[in-house]
């Protein structure tokens, strides 16, 4: 008993504790053994004897208990330390990106407005005359419709050249107020340094009912919004033409390259051009039949404010599906 109570103690392993608990309490174990030996006995010597190798068994398998838990304590902890992930470790292979920088700055543009309440509309990229030109104030013969321009189907239907039909067809079934952005494909037959035919803008707009949305508000909120992007520059407001809107505004931010002191990207300036703005046209207001309302949309290119936060300088890399150049991100 002595030395099977020894062995116990040295054991290492589970394992090695499991084999001296089959040594001892197995079929043919030792203890085991020891109830059959009752058989031959009798009276008060079987008594005793069963006492004795009782009490054995009891303070075999106590022991084995503590002796067990210790074991697995052990065991559980040295597996833990081994198991341990160093995340400091340089890893060569690592793929992973914020992803392609047209989706990465869509989102973000999405995400700013989004949580201030905007809904996410999307229209159709096939369009008609009526929606993407007369609606908004672009008559017959506006040169922007020229075939030039506009990628044309039958019937005066259209690929969309901008986002802004999606203006129309929301308001056109909807009611004040409404709060709206319209990211998406647009399409014009262009294609240089700074053009692709495929390219994408976000819209926005804002109706509400009397003279609730003003310019103040657009402005505000595209300074912010521009703030957001671009971090710490400075904003302004220059007054410009768009069919649909009057007043009319492009906004400019400070150079993000030469921080406003003039370089080869803002031309010497020290602005960059973003995004056009405006109060929304009484005559856009005519053509979806809404009365009494006050609104105003901006609208920008995804292309070049991707090209402005993520540093890329060549609009054609973002189509070019050149690994090398998306690792990058
Ligand atoms: N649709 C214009 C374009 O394609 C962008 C734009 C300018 C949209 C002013 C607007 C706006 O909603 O108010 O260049």
């Amino acid at each position: 008993m002595n030395t099977l109570i020894q062995e116990l103690q040295n054991a290492q392993t589970s394992q090695e504790l499991e084999a001296i608990r089959l040594k001892a309490l197995g079929k043919k174990g030792i203890i085991t053994q020891k109830f059959s030996e009752l058989k031959s006995l009798e009276g008060q010597d079987k008594k005793n004897f069963a006492q004795e190798i009782n009490e054995v068994k009891q303070k075999f398998e106590s022991l084995y208990y503590l002796k067990k838990t210790e074991l697995q304590t052990r065991e559980l902890e040295n597996s833990l330390q081994k198991e341990k992930i160093d995340v400091s470790l340089f890893q060569s292979q690592n793929h992973r990106s914020f992803g392609h920088p047209i989706n990465y700055t869509k989102d973000r543009i999405i995400d700013y407005f989004m949580h201030l309440g905007y809904e996410l509309c999307i229209g159709p990229l096939v369009e008609d005359d009526f929606h993407n030109f007369s609606a908004l104030n672009l008559p017959e013969y506006h040169p922007a419709r020229d075939m030039q321009d506009t990628f044309y189907f039958k019937d005066s239907m259209l690929l969309r050249t901008h986002t802004s039909p999606v203006q129309i067809r929301t308001m056109q079934t909807q009611t004040p107020p409404i709060k709206m952005i319209c990211p998406g494909p647009t399409f014009r037959r262009d294609y240089d340094l700074t053009h692709t035919p495929m390219f994408h803008q976000v819209e926005g707009l804002v109706v509400d009912n009397g003279n609730k949305a003003s310019f103040a508000n657009l402005k505000y909120t595209l300074e912010d919004f521009l703030k957001h992007i671009f971090g710490d520059v400075k904003v302004r407001f220059r007054s410009s033409f768009f069919p649909f809107t009057e007043p009319s505004a492009e906004a400019d931010i400070s150079c993000v390259f030469c921080k406003g002191k003039g370089c080869r990207v803002c031309s010497d300036t020290g602005w960059l051009e973003v995004l056009g703005c405006g109060v929304v046209d009484e005559y856009v207001f005519e053509a979806v039949g809404y009365q009494n309302v006050s609104g105003y949309a901006f609208g920008m290119g995804i292309e070049r404010l991707a090209m402005l936060t993520c540093g890329v300088n060549d609009l054609r890399s973002f189509f070019e599906t050149d690994l090398r150049v998306l690792e990058q991100f």
